[in-house]
């Protein structure tokens, strides 16, 4: 029997880094996600044929954190391909870049690939569990929103705790928004080993960052109730300034957010590890979401139109 599987791009809308110390931040998974593919293969051992659509360099950058991601999973999983092999293929619709939930789309992907093939009927829980330790190969410590985003789909009220909080959130209207890439391929792990080593020698200031981004999110949580999507694009420019000054933005998602807000995006932000990577922003509307693409595109940045909050059967996007 061939396994296969797929796992939801993300796109962090309130507090990434954040997140990582425990701050709590809202997430969407994204319409488009990776595919992964497990058939018998005639050599033991894993063959990895990587099919996905992705930024130049992105996936000779990541190569080597890819086999060590495939590894974790394996361990953690209990298998062993040493005899009889397979063949793993990973596809989809989601394009791989940084920002937008690569690692863990195809970390959760491959798990639940990996579950089908040998018939370990794996629940949501299991496959989240096993894609957060996937993408400790990708960036050392991960805070574990990626891959809860890229399991369970939606939006997503999430906290890093023991053990973690997870609520949905429910939008009654969904709500168009434009992914922007910068066409830079960014290191996770240098961008959360950089605000760490610049917290430890400022603590008071990065503790008033801090505090300022706790705010945000229990704000924007009760905007999202209330479907105030003014307040929602106001809150994510704050959150952008924040992610400023902990040093984790960068000359080309300063422009895109800025050509995103002129073209009237009710507001603009990073999102995902910064330093490179993708920019969001909430464009309610297929004809403003259209005219802030065009104005990214115009000036030669690759764009994704979305929405936030979508349902689909039992999972949203
Ligand atoms: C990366 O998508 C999000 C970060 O907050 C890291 C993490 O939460 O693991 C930068």
């Amino acid at each position: 029997m061939n396994g296969e599987g797929i796992g939801f791009g993300k796109t962090i809308l309130f507090n990434e880094h954040f997140v990582v110390y425990g701050i709590p931040a809202i997430v969407s998974a994204i319409g488009k996600y990776t595919v992964a593919k497990v058939t018998p293969f005639e050599h033991p051992g894993i063959n990895l044929v990587d099919n996905r659509s992705a930024t130049p360099r992105y996936k000779e950058d990541k190569s080597e954190q890819q086999q060590e991601s495939l590894r974790r999973i394996v361990e953690k999983m209990n298998l062993d391909f040493s005899n009889s092999g397979v063949n793993v293929e990973l596809g989809g619709s989601l394009h791989a870049a940084s920002g937008i939930g690569a690692s863990a789309a195809s970390c959760v992907a491959i798990a639940r690939a990996f579950s089908e093939y040998c018939q370990l009927h794996l629940s949501d829980e299991d496959i989240n569990e096993i894609a957060f330790e996937g993408e400790k190969g990708y960036h050392g410590t991960p805070s574990g929103i990626d891959n809860t985003a890229s399991t369970f789909g939606g939006l997503i009220w999430f906290e890093k705790k023991d053990p973690n909080v997870m609520q949905r959130i429910s939008l009654i209207n969904p709500v168009e928004i434009v992914i922007g890439n910068t066409g830079k391929v960014a290191n996770t792990t240098a961008a959360v080993d950089g605000v760490r080593a610049r917290r430890e020698q400022n603590p008071g200031k990065y503790q008033e960052i801090f505090n300022r981004a706790e705010n945000i999110a229990y704000l924007a949580k009760r905007a999202f109730i209330d479907e105030d999507l003014i307040e929602i694009g106001k809150l994510m420019n704050e959150n952008h300034k924040l992610l400023q000054q902990i040093e984790v933005s960068s000359k080309e998602l300063d422009f895109m957010v800025k050509l995103a807000r002129d073209a009237g995006a009710y507001g603009a932000k990073l999102t995902g590890g910064g330093l490179g990577g993708n920019m969001i922003a909430l464009t309610p509307g297929r004809d403003l979401q259209e005219e802030v693409v065009t104005a990214l595109e115009k000036e030669g940045f690759q764009t994704l139109k979305t929405r936030i909050g979508v349902k689909r059967g039992g999972s949203i996007e």
